[in-house]
């Protein structure tokens, strides 16, 4: 039997969706305009990405604790204030591999910068259900995240459902989900951790989140029966390189993935 595979706006819920992570960022650059750019090229409106406060309070997109992987500075993003993470580059680390979807070879990006919440949301809105990740442990970042998606019109779309345009909030931080849930009870939340056992689901429910996503290569059929009987959505993440993770999330029963090259994941998967 081919699998349901997804990745656009005709998606059923009930498809197997495919979440470009940080973007297509195999591809290009993650966390970029470029990245998601050449997500929504290739058929995918399902974006995850990472958001973390600067120095003086504003989101960017960043995944690591500093900026020293990812773009032409050093030092920790909540250490440095947005005016010089806006003069920063953050496309000439990435090298596009030769079998890139994208540009290929040094210097593929050379323009790329790193986001703000704000222009992010404005670029995407109504084009995208974005997996929006809470990745630091400041306190004020949900209810900056809150600020930022009201005004851009993100509150009043479909939620949980991965259907574009819409909204639904990760962290693996459960201190997080409690401020974001509180701060914005309407959106489907989901927490991030390795695996689904019994003490996370209770406290999974106890909190109030839609979702739970266990890392996709240690996922099991029972973890994911488990996690639905307690009325919870199951998705996956931590894909990296392997196709083994990516056809185990399917097989288990997950309703999707977070993966950094979508659309070759999506022949991989069409050919099973
Ligand atoms: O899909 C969630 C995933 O992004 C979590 O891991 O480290 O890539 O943020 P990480
Ligand atoms: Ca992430």
């Amino acid at each position: 039997m081919s699998p349901r595979i997804s990745g656009t706006s005709s998606n059923s819920k009930n498809d197997f969706i495919l979440i470009a992570h940080r973007g297509a960022s195999y591809d290009a650059p993650e966390n970029t305009f470029e990245a998601f750019d050449l997500a929504l090229e290739l058929g995918f409106d399902n974006f995850e990405t990472d958001i973390q406060l600067t120095s003086d309070g504003v989101a960017v997109l960043v995944h690591d604790d500093t900026l020293d992987r990812t773009t032409d500075a050093t030092g920790r993003v909540s250490d440095t204030g947005i005016a010089r993470i806006k003069s920063l580059n953050a496309g000439l680390w990435f090298e596009g591999p030769a079998d890139s979807a994208g540009i290929n070879g040094p210097l593929a990006y050379p323009e790329a910068f790193v986001p703000t919440l704000d222009d992010f949301l404005e670029r995407y809105a109504g084009k995208a259900h974005v997996h929006l990740e809470l990745k630091s442990r400041q306190p004020e970042l949900a209810s900056v995240a809150m600020k930022s998606l009201k005004k851009w019109g993100w509150l009043d779309q479909h939620t949980g459902d991965s259907i574009a345009p819409g909204l639904t909030i990760s962290s693996f931080h459960i201190d997080q989900l409690k401020r974001s849930i509180a701060l914005m009870p309407n959106i489907a939340h989901g927490w991030l951790l390795q695996k689904v056992d019994n003490s996370s689901l209770e406290e999974a429910v106890a909190v109030g989140l839609s979702g739970i996503y266990p890392i996709a290569g240690k996922v099991t059929q029972k973890q994911i029966s488990d996690a639905n009987r307690a009325g919870l959505v199951v998705r996956t993440w931590g894909i990296a390189n392997s196709k083994a993770a990516l056809k185990r999330a399917y097989r288990s029963g997950a309703v999707g993935t977070t993966v950094d090259w979508p659309a070759k994941a999506r022949e991989i998967l069409a050919s099973m």
